[in-house]
């Protein structure tokens, strides 16, 4: 099969017009041929089953310990294919019978479309989407972080069974969430590094842990990201890939490490990710005292060091750390990292062993780390239909249990910031629900970023019109709010027993790239509260949904507003999750994984943010 055989037959047929139409559909036959294979089996190598000749080979026999398997399957190779074993497109061997692999999969809160190795398809069109991390966080239940972890590798698991999804995953984010204007504060367990480290190894287990009890063994291998002091993405032009975060000793131990020494030390995770930044003057891919010497040194990593994609291209490009690619790659290479996320290491390693900046063992003992994680993984023991997990597939995906865990981690992460007593309502009380806001009906906005396809979605509205009538006005076309509708929504307000505001943010004003410049609601969101509370019959309930936090020191003091919740970005059953704490199904908490009140340089008073 392959790319050869349209050819042969094309210089067999005489004439050409007929040819080239023949041809054009043997390439869409032998496309949609592959296409479809590639979307219904895994990729592994050893298939001794299918080429029985492999099974001479040391690295693909199973009774062997990993460490001698490893060493085994370096030996054989080239430094040519040794090199294409550094980035995150590995190449494959195909006279040893390994295929490519694409190590970049993303799970941060779900299995997610993120990254290239993992898709959806009409076989598995979503997967659970679990509430953004810094909402699960907030429930301050370790055994929580640790549930969600396990299903989600199990859905990863039954994804991998039908090609659809990779076995290495670059999630947990553990950064901690210290400035409340970063972007991607929404992806970490929040400012707290005692929290953050309980997360971090809580989730890593839940991911990583097998049902078998072998600690060698990897259900799918998480990695911890992104080392390290990085949150900053881009603040009124302040770059990430050029931001050198200064951090004192005292610092870094007490605020940045923890949650990264919980993760190797206490989970045993199998991978930390270097960021962009600089750390005090060195970028951190190319600094030998935070990889080799503080990950594998101090904390004994098992497994292997990632770069951020593409953070050796960027240490050299945008930092200009080094004077050629060759040298970036060897400082890199030289420092401790295994693997590069993008192609620069596999396009200027060779250069770089053959001017001397560094030397084949060095490559042989980053490749060796990688390989140890396939190993761990059951990569090299044949088919994965007769391994522990192979009996996993499409009907483990998007389970009513796996669902209702979604459900449950937004409730036990939902806080309530205030309530004069008006909550919980009582549903028959209540006649009609007034539901406003530019959140108070939205789907995607409920995941945040890292996302997946989910299985489905319930909205607030959804949720709260479920257990009474209800009347909806977004208020605001979106959540930038340039003009409020506040004439409809005051009209709304006034004749409805009860009104519930869900306002907040998304992923146009606190994203990856997207750093906030002030705390303030965006656009006339504060506008829209202040007058729909004046104009309301009954009480008001305002709902915050958003990953970082806001200054809503004018709700706290405004007695119409009877009850404050925020819910983060609560995943696919949000909705569910606010109507079961609304109407005193269940009984939320009052406990934030970020500082109430907060003083930063720019803003020159302290403010309480939610
Ligand atoms: C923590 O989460 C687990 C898993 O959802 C749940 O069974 C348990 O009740 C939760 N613990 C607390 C204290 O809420
Ligand atoms: C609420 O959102 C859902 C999902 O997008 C949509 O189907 C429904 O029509 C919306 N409801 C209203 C009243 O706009």
């Amino acid at each position: 099969m392959g790319s050869s055989s349209p050819l042969t037959r094309r210089n067999r047929a005489p004439p050409s017009s007929v040819s080239s139409v023949y041809l054009i559909f043997l390439c869409f036959f032998l496309y949609f041929l592959n296409f479809s294979n590639a979307q219904s089996s895994p990729v592994f190598a050893c298939d001794v089953a299918a080429n029985p000749s492999l099974a001479a080979y040391g690295f693909c026999n199973t009774v062997l310990k990993i460490e001698y398997r490893v060493a085994d399957l370096v030996a054989r190779l080239t430094l040519q294919e040794k090199i294409g074993f550094l980035v995150s497109k590995a190449n494959g061997v195909t006279r040893l019978g390994i295929p490519t692999y694409e190590w970049w999969s993303e799970a941060l809160h779900g299995v997610s479309y993120i990254g290239p190795g993992t898709h959806f398809s009409s076989q598995v069109p979503g997967a659970t989407s679990f509430p953004q991390v810094i909402l699960t966080a907030a429930s301050f239940n370790v055994s929580l972080f640790q549930a969600i972890g396990k299903v989600v590798s199990t859905e990863a698991r039954a994804m991998y069974n039908v090609g659809l999804a990779g076995l290495t995953y670059w999630s947990p984010n553990v950064n901690i969430f210290r400035d409340p204007r970063w972007g991607r504060g929404q992806e970490t367990p929040g400012e707290d590094p005692l929290l953050a480290s309980k997360y971090a190894s809580g989730y890593v287990k839940g991911l990583q842990e097998t049902d078998g009890g072998d600690s060698n063994r990897l259900k799918v291998a998480a990695c911890c990201k992104h080392y390290t002091a990085y949150d900053v993405d881009n603040w009124k032009g302040v770059e990430r890939y050029s931001f050198n975060a200064v951090v004192t000793q005292q610092d870094m131990d007490d605020t940045y490490q923890p949650p990264f020494k919980s993760c190797v030390v206490d989970g045993n995770v199998a991978s930390v990710m270097c960021s962009y930044n600089q750390v005090n003057g060195k970028p951190t891919c190319a600094d030998p005292d935070l990889l080799s010497g503080v990950i594998r040194g101090e904390w004994k990593l098992n497994g292997y060091i990632v770069s951020d994609c593409d953070s050796v291209d960027v240490l050299y490009k945008n930092q200009h750390y080094t004077k050629t690619p060759a040298e970036a790659a060897a400082i890199s290479i030289l420092a401790g990292l295994d693997l590069n996320c993008g192609s620069f290491l596999g396009q200027h390693t060779e250069e770089a062993v053959k001017s001397g900046l560094v030397n084949e063992a060095a490559i042989d003992k980053a490749i060796s780390n990688n390989f140890l994680t396939l190993m761990r993984l059951g990569f090299f023991d044949g088919n994965p239909k007769n391994q522990i997990y192979g009996g996993l597939g499409p009907t483990d995906v998007c389970t009513s249990a796996n669902q209702e865990l979604a459900a449950d981690a937004a409730r036990q992460g939902i806080v309530l910031l205030k309530n004069t007593g008006c909550l919980p309502l009582s549903p028959k009380s209540i006649k009609t629900l007034a539901v406003i806001g530019p959140n108070a009906n939205v789907t995607k906005t409920m995941i945040g970023n890292y996302e997946g396809t989910p299985c489905k979605y319930t909205t607030p509205l959804q949720g709260l019109a479920g257990t009474v009538s209800t009347t909806y006005l977004p208020g605001c076309s979106n959540v930038a709010c340039a003009v409020a509708d506040v004439a409809g929504a005051t009209k709304l307000a006034a004749t409805a027993d009860v009104s519930v505001l869900v306002i907040g943010a998304d992923q146009s004003i606190e994203a990856e790239s997207r750093d906030r410049v002030d705390l303030h609601l965006p656009g006339q969101q504060q506008e829209l509260v202040i007058q729909v509370a004046k104009a309301a019959k009954g009480p008001v309930l305002l709902v915050i949904m958003s990953g970082g936090g806001f200054d809503i020191t004018f709700a706290k003091n405004d007695p119409k507003i009877a009850g404050i919740l925020w819910v983060g970005y609560p995943g696919e059953a949000g909705g569910i999750a606010i109507a079961d704490i609304i109407f005193g199904r269940y009984n939320p908490s009052k406990r934030l994984c970020f500082k109430p009140v907060f003083v930063i340089a720019n803003l020159n008073k302290p403010v309480l943010v939610m």
